[in-house]
């Protein structure tokens, strides 16, 4: 798998929340060096630590949208469905295919984790939010 470049569409206007999403995906580009490596010890390190930065990730949005009166049940949901998503994936590491195991990975970043994060970005607009 190549390495992936943070995408400027995929900012939601939120400093913290971005810094985080970029954090994330420079995670997901150093399993891709694991791999090359070969270093199956260290890809289910890293992907262990990814999930728990997901999971440290998402406490911290949840505390930031309803801070700034978004409150979404869904998207709460959306979380605990996607951290029990994420823990299935990385148990199954050790017998897996790791390039697949990887990919899968990043489908779930851009196409749940950020995907799922636009509602949030429209009301940031939506409300003419300007902080850090
Ligand atoms: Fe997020």
């Amino acid at each position: 798998m190549q390495k992936l470049i943070f995408a400027e569409n995929w900012r939601i206007g939120h400093k913290q929340i971005d810094e985080e999403h970029e954090e994330l995906l420079k995670m997901i580009n150093e399993m891709v060096d694991d791999i090359e490596e070969a270093d199956v010890v260290k890809f289910g390190e890293s992907l262990a630590f990814f999930c728990e930065k997901v999971a440290i990730h998402f406490d911290n949005e949840t505390k930031i949208m309803s801070a700034l009166g978004y409150e979404e049940q869904k998207h709460e949901n959306m979380h605990s469905d996607l951290l029990k998503e994420l823990e299935l994936i990385s148990r199954k590491v050790e017998h897996g295919d790791f390039d697949r195991t990887l990919s899968i990975v990043f489908d779930i970043f851009v196409k749940k984790i950020l995907k799922g994060d636009i509602y949030f970005a429209d009301y940031l607009r939506n409300i003419n939010y300007v902080g850090s």
